[in-house]
């Protein structure tokens, strides 16, 4: 029986191996795959770009030639879909595991192969690219093992200076996300950084893991088709954040409108001040009583190390 998970996107390296050598934070490409993804191949929807447009039943993003990225792009039918890819216009199929109880399968398996948090976003999309098209230069705040169904795609990737662990994504000459402006160098950079820059050539049947935060752009030879396994990354800040959000709520008092915090009378404003830091000295008592294993044991369910 084949292999399903990232065993099968590895193949031959091992993921105990992986986990060592590239995992989190080191991108990753392997040429050598063809028998560990022949389940993934012979997924009908998957064998050309025809045959999806034919089968999916949702609509499609389509990405505007201003700047080719999801951040400039418009939904609209596979019928229209088919004609801009005539024009040009790349293609986005999202959550593709909505249509395929096997690739709902496969984002499990990796997810449970990675040891993600449960809270952790995972779905697949297909990316149809034109022949001398591709992405701009960007990052994305998610990781992604990018399998190539059909062409060749040109990518050069860069590890990224400017920030670190970013939350948000960001395209070269958009604007900068208000969260992300909070961290990250005060200037970004305004072309693909050179900086220990990767060119990566993905040929049918290789697969590259892009980490977060990774600078990346794309240019296709041929029609170009993709299957992505993306993955959000749920930082410490969101376990802990989910944890005392659940904590607090069982207090009526932290579910009470947070009154008069912004009223114009000086006094409201004042006593909700004065209640809010009460509340602050209530949780301050609490926390010394906190640990990991309880919180995890309330994210992650049944928790043991
Ligand atoms: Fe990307």
């Amino acid at each position: 029986m084949s292999e399903i998970g990232l065993s099968a996107l590895l193949s031959p390296m091992t993921i105990d191996d992986f986990l060592i050598s590239a995992w989190p934070d080191q991108p990753y490409v392997n040429h050598e795959l063809c028998e560990s993804i022949a389940t993934l191949k012979s997924l009908p929807f998957l064998q050309s770009l025809e045959v999806l447009l034919n089968s999916w039943p949702k609509l499609v993003q389509a990405h505007l030639p201003d700047v080719s990225d999801e951040s400039s792009a418009v939904d609209v039918t596979p019928q229209n879909a088919k004609k801009l890819f005539a024009n040009k216009m790349g293609l986005l199929f999202n959550n593709v595991q909505t249509i395929s109880p096997e690739l709902a399968t496969w984002l499990a398996a990796i997810k449970s192969d990675l040891g993600l948090p449960v809270s952790t976003l995972a779905r697949c999309m297909v990316y149809a690219t034109p022949h001398g098209k591709g992405t701009a230069a960007h990052f994305d705040q998610n990781i992604n093992f990018i399998l190539q169904l059909e062409g060749i795609k040109k990518w050069t990737v860069a590890p990224n200076n400017h920030v670190e662990n970013p939350t948000e994504r960001f395209t070269i000459g958009q604007p900068v996300d208000p969260e992300l402006a909070s961290y990250a160098a005060p200037v970004m950079p305004t072309s693909m950084p050179h900086e220990d820059r990767q060119e990566i050539i993905l040929q049918p049947g290789s697969m590259l893991f892009l980490p977060r935060g990774y600078w990346h752009c794309t240019e296709a030879e041929g029609e170009a088709l993709a299957l992505n396994f993306t993955f959000s990354q749920p930082s410490w800040a969101d376990i802990f954040l989910a944890a005392l959000r659940s904590r607090l709520l069982l207090s009526p008092e932290w579910r009470e409108l947070a009154d008069g915090v912004s009223s114009a009378n000086q006094a409201l404003r004042a006593q909700a001040q004065e209640k809010f830091d009460l509340l602050i000295q209530e949780l301050r008592e609490d926390i010394p009583n906190w640990s990991a294993a309880d919180i995890l044991a309330a994210t992650e369910g049944e928790y043991k190390c």
